[in-house]
């Protein structure tokens, strides 16, 4: 079997005999429900069942055979998986449209750690910055960094979008039970004005810091909520620009731009052009969620992260954990024809984690072309949703249950809680809270997996023209993903995972899932179409039709 090339794939991976075996297998898997596949293997969850780091998987829930993942892992390695991985963990250009490494990995290397990319001692850069973050989160936890008007800070607001938001937004939310009560973060992303305006609305400026989070410093939206945010800062302080120094900070790439912005490169952090936005939560730009948590906390992340990293990168691959979920959402995806995947988090401090899935999968695999630029030849990309148990249960559950598409979800759950309340009274037997609450998660999977039958239904006297309506199909696949407690360790070990997810699923599809072409059109746009809708006499922008319609109309709204 030949491999195709580590750093860019050309290999139609539909036309090789692996995908041949899995086309032919699928359609002997397919009939066959969850119910017979269990009833047939008294050891089938243990089989199925895989750890890495402290996470636990269970994949038993699938619609699989030991035969599925001998062939999906074949397929893995005719796709180059290994050698893909091995070429992103040593920095080799695996973003070839961008030329760029991909090394989110080095990120969190430890100290001792040592890798050279391009002539760059990468991990010394990295701890560099890291302890400069510390010493910063400390000064403002400490209370020794003060504002302008001598007041410790109480707010820490980062201003960012996409992957310089959605990454410390989730993981500040996640680790909420381990952050400081008295200093809190929030998170300003969206160009609407209210965005702003809503989180400023209560703050005194004088204990108030920003942190304006860019890679590049040229994303439109952030540029803008950084000048109003200066601008409501040295109005509200009646202060001028010598207060910025006290109550700005930025993370970026690009020192230069941050320079011209007004903040002193003192108290910029940096990071480089090899950490995707959608990656970086881990580089200065989780300085956030480091003022939240403290350093030692957020170097515990990282080492989270750095578990799951060692796991994916040296487990074979019918026992990795990125690697197996991978490959069943190529399964899903591309054989049961699925669309959508659902991540279901059994704890409301990962109500953001969907949203984080969203632009961690579908940024890096939405995508059209191969790594030489042919076309696919198979459906890329999946679409990630989900709520957190048990709101979803009230809400969407219906359709995974009974609705006519096939959905493939993951539910995550915890050991232990990180509150403990009582549950059904005093009875020191009963359940307390979150055991009732991970039994939901328990039921829900397996009544995906097993249904109820039209009999079963039957024999509890239901009446006949109402059993239809019953019958639980069952046969909805499901990951169980289970972890000891919520803890910065664990977290990062998601993390981790769901990356290393994406990049397996990228490499069999052939794609370059570190590059994000398909948002610049739009951003270009929006700055073509601005003088349209304020200028008193607009530019022919070359609109079509219905946009020119729309804007007449905005134009009207707005007295224009
Ligand atoms: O949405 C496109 C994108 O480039 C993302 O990849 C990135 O996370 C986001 O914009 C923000 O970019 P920046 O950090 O450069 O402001």
């Amino acid at each position: 079997m030949t491999p195709v090339s580590a750093t860019s794939v050309s290999t139609d991976i539909t036309a090789t005999p692996e995908w041949t075996a899995l086309t032919e297998h699928h359609a002997a898997v397919e009939p066959r429900h969850l119910r017979a596949l269990f009833a047939d293997d008294p050891h089938r969850a243990e089989a199925l069942t895989f750890a890495g780091a402290d996470l636990v998987a269970d994949f038993s829930k699938h619609r699989i055979t030991g035969e599925t993942l001998e062939l999906l892992t074949a397929l893995a390695r005719r796709a180059g998986v290994p050698e893909r991985t091995e070429a992103m963990f040593r920095g080799e250009h695996i973003n070839t449209s961008e030329d760029r490494a991909v090394l989110h990995t080095a990120l969190r290397l430890p100290r001792a750690a040592d890798l050279v990319v391009d002539g760059q001692d990468v991990v010394a850069d990295v701890h560099a910055v890291l302890d400069r973050m510390s010493a910063f989160a400390d000064r403002v936890r400490s209370g020794e960094w003060t504002g302008h008007t001598g007041q410790r800070i109480r707010t820490v607001v980062n201003i960012g979008i996409g992957g310089s938001d959605l990454g410390p937004v989730m993981a500040y939310e996640a680790l909420r039970d381990y952050a400081r009560r008295d200093l809190e973060c929030r998170f300003v992303s969206n160009i609407d004005p209210t965005d702003l305006s809503e989180t400023v609305s209560d703050l005194d400026p004088a204990t108030t810091l920003f942190l304006v989070s860019s890679k590049t410093f040229t994303t439109q939206e952030t540029l803008t909520n950084a000048r109003n945010a200066r601008a409501w800062l040295l109005d509200n302080l009646g202060a001028g620009d010598e207060a910025i120094a006290k109550h700005f900070a930025a993370v970026s790439t690009n020192a230069e731009k941050v320079a011209e912005f007004g903040i002193s490169t003192d108290n910029m952090f940096g990071f480089w052009d090899w950490v995707g936005g959608r990656y970086s939560v881990d580089s200065a730009i989780g300085l956030s969620l480091m003022c939240a948590v403290g350093p030692d906390n957020f170097r515990a992340f990282l080492a989270g992260m750095h578990a799951m990293d060692v796991h994916f990168r040296e487990t074979p691959l019918e026992r990795n954990l990125p690697a197996v979920a991978g490959l069943l959402n190529v399964w899903y995806s591309n054989f049961f024809g699925t669309d959508t995947h659902a991540v279901l988090p059994y704890s409301q401090y990962l109500h953001r984690l969907p949203a984080y899935l969203q632009q961690l999968t579908m940024e890096s695999n939405g995508k059209s072309v191969r790594g030489d630029g042919t076309p696919v030849t198979t459906t890329t990309g999946e679409i990630f949703w989900g709520e957190p148990g048990t709101n979803g249960q009230h809400a969407f559950y219906q359709l995974l249950h009974q609705g006519t598409r096939l959905v493939p979800a993951d539910f995550i759950g915890f050991g232990e809680p990180n509150h403990e309340l009582p549950g059904d009274g005093p009875d020191p037997a009963a359940p307390d809270m979150h055991d009732l609450f991970m039994a939901n998660l328990f039921a829900q999977t397996a009544a995906l997996a097993f249904g109820k039958t039209a009999e079963e239904i039957a024999e509890e006297g239901t009446p006949a023209d109402v059993i239809p309506h019953k019958v639980m199909p069952g046969n909805r696949p499901t990951t169980t993903i289970l972890a000891p407690k919520l803890t910065p360790s664990v977290l990062g070990q998601l993390i981790a995972f769901y990356e290393h997810v994406t990049f397996v699923e990228g490499t069999i599809w052939g794609i370059d899932s570190f590059d994000q072409w398909g948002v610049e059109l739009g951003k270009v746009m929006a700055k073509q179409f601005g003088p349209a809708l304020y200028a008193a006499d607009p530019p022919d922008a070359g609109l079509d039709q219905s946009t020119a319609s729309l804007i007449a109309r905005y134009r009207a709204y707005r007295g224009r």
